[in-house]
Order: C-alpha cells, then sequence, then structure tokens
C-alpha cells in the first residue's frame, strides 16, 4: 500500500476466541437462510441478521468470506464436541458460509441463540459466531445481545475492549410478525 493521509475513522471490531464449536467436520449452508434444514424448520425465533463489513477507511470490503456458526434454540451446537444435553433440532445446522457483496452487506435468515453452559457453575451468554476472511485479513469475533442475563459475568464479552462493538439490539421485523431483525457491521483493519 502507498503511503497516504486518510485519516483511519473506524476501529476494528474486536477480536473473540474460536471457541471449541468451530463446525470443522460440518457442511456448511450457502443459501443464506438456517432456519430450513433437512426439510424442516427450525425451532426458534426467526433473526434476520445482517450488515456491512467495512474497512477502517468505511469503504466497504467486498467479497469477503464470513464463516458463521451459532448454538440452536436450545443451547445446543450440532457439534460432536459439545456435551450438553440439551436436545439437538434436526432441522436447524448452525453453521453459514456467506459472501459479503458488492457494498459490503451480507445478511443471513437463523433463529436465535439460548445462552448454554461450559461449566456446572458458568453459562454462557447468548452468542453467535463470526469469522470474516478478506483478500488481506481473517478476524475471528463473536456477537451478543443487549439484555442477555449472562453478558456481564462473561469473559470473554468482559475482556473485549469496546464491549459495544459486539452487542447488537434485534428489533421486531416490520414484515415478519414474531421474527427479529438485527444488524451487525464489521470492521476490519485494512479491509
Ligand atoms: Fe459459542
Amino acid at each position: 500500500m502507498s503511503e497516504t493521509h486518510t485519516p483511519t475513522t473506524l476501529p476494528r471490531t474486536p477480536d473473540q476466541i474460536l471457541g471449541p464449536f468451530y463446525p470443522i467436520s460440518q457442511t456448511a449452508d450457502h443459501s443464506g437462510d438456517l432456519t430450513q434444514h433437512a426439510d424442516g424448520a427450525a425451532e426458534g425465533t426467526v433473526l434476520y441478521l445482517g450488515g456491512r463489513i467495512m474497512a477502517s477507511s468505511g469503504g466497504p470490503v467486498a467479497d469477503a468470506t464470513i464463516e458463521i456458526w451459532q448454538a440452536n434454540q436450545h443451547g445446543r451446537y450440532a457439534h460432536p464436541a459439545d456435551t450438553n444435553p440439551a436436545p439437538l433440532d434436526p432441522h436447524f445446522g448452525g453453521f453459514a458460509i456467506l459472501k459479503s457483496g458488492a457494498d459490503g452487506r451480507y445478511l443471513l435468515k437463523t433463529i436465535l441463540p439460548k445462552p448454554y453452559p461450559v461449566t456446572p457453575t458458568m453459562m454462557r451468554p447468548a452468542h453467535i459466531h463470526f469469522a470474516v476472511t478478506s483478500k488481506n485479513e481473517r478476524l475471528v469475533t463473536q456477537m451478543y445481545f443487549a439484555g442477555d442475563p449472562y453478558n456481564d459475568q462473561d469473559p470473554f464479552l468482559q475482556s473485549a475492549r469496546r464491549k459495544d462493538a459486539l452487542i447488537v439490539s434485534p428489533a421486531a421485523d416490520p414484515a415478519q410478525p414474531g421474527a427479529l431483525r438485527a444488524t451487525f457491521d464489521i470492521v476490519l483493519g485494512a479491509g
């Protein structure tokens, strides 16, 4: 890159750990819709989750690969290492791969995940994992929900330098009764 005087305006989205349930052996959904799987509808509240992948300059990051994985309506991952006895949902795989558009945007139709236990005395708040890979970098993070009762005691969220950048506030979807909509923008450093 050449030296310029363009000011950096947006701070990079904080990193979070990849976690033990990265879907390394699972087939990803590429349709942008995790609510339909194996000829059935997933249990849970529908969530339209979208946003923009941006460089710190504010410009869009096109054609980034966005991996998204999450627990189901019961707080269980469709992952062999998840020992949580909460039920699996045969109609929810919980692993999507998307590409950002020319405007940096992505959109996923999914369901609201639920909190889950990691030890007998520790619950993780509901969250969704992201790994974004552009031509210049890879950012791994987690997205949380405002008002979750476990947010304040979660060591991963609390370790983030800017917690607010990782917390979304879902709102009722105007077009689909009972569904929610949330925006999660992600800022890479170099784009
Ligand atoms: Fe997780």
